[in-house]
């Protein structure tokens, strides 16, 4: 009997350097460290180094990947064009998809796939991901880009570029250690999608863009838009429990922020992430979206134990009301999402185009079998 692994669970395609996840005790670790230590003490460049080249930092390897950050955030002016000609109401994540597509196109190395370029176009990413997020939130709110300021880091320029004004150490922090989470997570849809783009020995754009779309999907990091669209939607306290019950009375009903492939337990992040929510909440005085999370995990813990199932929160549960509490539209929570994964999804490219192997599963046919052709007008 042939095996079948749908939606390859369980299956192990490579061995990898990167990233652990322990799913039956709740463990993450970046290169040997626990996630919990780095959000906690790294920054976002710190977590990008060590994602990259194996080790945290010394000041000076910091400094130098600080250095080759300060250009990146610059966009060609033909990508703003397209930025600000993009429909009204387009969905960020296909702007998203669209701009990194387009960068190749201002890249004349941009098929060069030696370790150098693609650190290079890496390096590069990590500065114009989050400039095209920022440009184009502004950009659809009828506001000009905000120029990027060379002597900031990712998390602080990326909230200058939003905000258009110079952000709080406290909102810079929580923003680092929001990309810090997300930055990777081992060969979860996306990061799959860049390793298997990238083993055609493609582009790096192209397994990027691949990877954005992947990333887009609802049941990955679209999940997060998901979590306040039904908070908004619910809208207090007291919707919570009814919504929940609904949902889990539809066929296939699935709600959103909760569940995950690996982990049986909560997702650390999303423990993380819980305590950075309710910090917000008691901080700016508006505890609305950390109380009604609380209530849905609370409502959904219960039901899960009646069904004797366990789905826990998972990394976007808690990260939408902190990205609520940020100000941000709910609709730049998955770019965001995005451009903090740039990291994860680099660091596997590394690792594909240095040992490659094509990506080419099989598909078990079951279709028909022994058909003669006839011709068109002999056909019914
Ligand atoms: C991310 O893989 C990664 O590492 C991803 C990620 C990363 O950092 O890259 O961690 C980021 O994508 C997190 C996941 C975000 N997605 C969501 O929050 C969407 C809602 N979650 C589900 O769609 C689901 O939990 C998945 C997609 C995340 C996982 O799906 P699986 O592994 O295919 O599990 P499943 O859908 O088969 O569910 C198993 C059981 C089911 O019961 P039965 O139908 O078999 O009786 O658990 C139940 C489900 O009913 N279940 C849920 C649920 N998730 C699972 N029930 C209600 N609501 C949910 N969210």
């Amino acid at each position: 009997m042939t095996e079948i692994h749908r939606g390859l669970a369980g299956v192990n395609v490579d061995t990898s350097q990167i990233c652990s996840i322990d799913g039956e005790r709740g463990e993450l670790i970046y290169r040997g460290y626990d996630i919990r230590e780095l959000a906690d003490q790294a920054s976002f460049e710190e977590v990008v180094h060590l994602l990259w080249f194996g080790e945290l930092p010394t000041r000076s390897e910091l400094d130098a990947l600080r250095d080759g950050l300060r250009p990146a955030f610059d966009l060609p002016g033909e990508v703003l064009d397209l930025l600000a000609r993009t429909p009204k109401g387009t969905a960020p994540m296909h702007a998203l998809r669209t701009a990194v597509s387009a960068l190749a196109a201002f890249d004349d190395d941009a098929d060069d796939t030696s370790e150098a370029n693609l650190r290079r176009v890496g390096t590069s990413l990590l500065g114009k991901i989050p400039a095209i997020v920022a440009a184009y939130q502004r950009l659809q709110a009828g506001q000009e880009p905000v120029a990027p300021d060379p002597n900031l880091g990712v998390a602080a320029n990326f909230l200058r570029m939003v905000n258009g004004e110079e952000p709080s150490d406290a909102a810079t922090r929580v923003m680092d250690v929001a990309l810090v989470l997300h930055a990777e997570h081992g060969s979860n849809a996306s990061t799959f999608v860049a390793r298997a783009t990238a083993s055609s020995l493609t582009d790096p754009y192209s397994a990027i863009t691949a990877a954005i779309g992947s990333l887009k999907g609802p049941l990955h990091g679209g999940a997060n838009y998901g979590v306040m669209q039904a908070l908004e939607s619910i809208g207090d306290l007291a919707g919570v429990e009814p919504y929940v019950h609904g949902k889990l009375a539809e066929e296939g009903g699935r709600v959103m922020g909760f569940g995950h492939r690996v982990y049986r337990v909560m997702d650390p992040r999303a423990t993380i992430l819980k305590g950075v929510s309710e910090r917000l909440a008691q901080e700016s005085g508006d505890a609305k979206w950390f109380e009604m999370s609380l209530e849905m995990e609370r409502v959904m813990d219960a039901a899960m134990e009646a069904k004797g199932k366990q789905v826990k929160p998972n990394v976007d549960f808690f990260s939408a009301s902190v990205y609520r509490m940020l100000g941000f539209a709910k609709e730049t929570y998955t770019p965001i999402f995005a451009l903090s994964r740039t990291a994860g999804w680099m660091a596997h490219l590394f690792e594909q185009y240095a040992d490659n192997r094509l990506m080419r599963p099989r598909l078990v046919y079951e279709g028909a079998k022994g058909k003669t052709f006839t011709p068109v007008d002999q056909r019914g």
